[in-house]
């Protein structure tokens, strides 16, 4: 299977989308872990949002594999759910600032409570239209939200990744059955230097040179 073409190929009727703005599920917290390396987290998760049961796998490979942030400078996390790959970022380089963006309000509300009760406060959870628009990136880290559809991916992807600064590297990870690698070739249609940096229990991570 490939990244679906437009819409996510699944209807979740009532239930909604984890990528909806408001959730249409009710409410009903939930607490999940998250131990990667030295990234030892307690975290509250929801309903209509990503990973409510648990954190992602491919979230936890992208945590324990990608290279580690950049120590300064403003860093994104691209789709940031509850903020698990956020707040991992903000222990790991506590004087970076950390944006955390996402569409889903209910997701921003989370990461907001999870930033405060890590102790992370060089994160920064913003919807997209609120980060100002001449921020430009040391690094960015993403679990894309590949299921909005092939089309409002590249899109996604191409209002970010020019906003890396020079020399800068982006890490997503995708799964390979979800298209990860028709992904890292249409980058590379796109003038992005790109390499496949890992591929474990069924996730790729791709890591994307900036364009200089
Ligand atoms: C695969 S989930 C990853 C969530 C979180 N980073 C994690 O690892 O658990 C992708 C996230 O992207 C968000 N998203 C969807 N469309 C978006 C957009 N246009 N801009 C920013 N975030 C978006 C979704 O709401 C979702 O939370």
């Amino acid at each position: 299977m490939s990244i679906p073409k437009n819409r996510p190929p699944l209807s979740r009727g009532a239930k909604g989308h984890y990528f909806d703005p408001l959730p249409a599920v009710p409410s009903k917290p939930r607490t999940v872990f998250l131990h990667a390396g030295e990234v030892d987290l307690e975290l509250q998760a929801d309903r209509g949002v990503f990973g409510s049961r648990g954190v992602d796998l491919g979230t936890l490979q992208l945590i324990k594999e990608a290279p580690k942030p950049p120590t300064q400078g403003d860093i994104l996390d691209l789709g940031a759910g509850y903020g698990p790959i956020a707040i991992a970022l903000a222990r790991q380089a506590p004087e970076a600032r950390i944006w955390a963006v996402d569409v889903n309000e209910r997701a921003l509300e989370l990461t907001r409570a999870n930033a405060g009760a890590a102790k992370t406060p060089n994160v920064t959870a913003s919807l997209p239209d609120e980060v100002p628009a001449d921020v430009r990136f040391a690094a960015i880290y993403s679990n894309p939200p590949v299921r909005v559809g092939k089309a409002p991916l590249h899109e996604l992807l191409l209002r970010w990744l020019p906003r890396l600064d020079e020399g800068a590297r982006a890490y997503l990870v995708v799964q390979r059955n979800l298209g990860s690698d028709s992904l890292a070739a249409w980058l590379a249609t796109q003038g992005y230097n790109v390499k496949r940096l890992r591929s474990k229990k069924g996730y790729r991570i791709l890591e994307i040179r900036s364009q200089s």
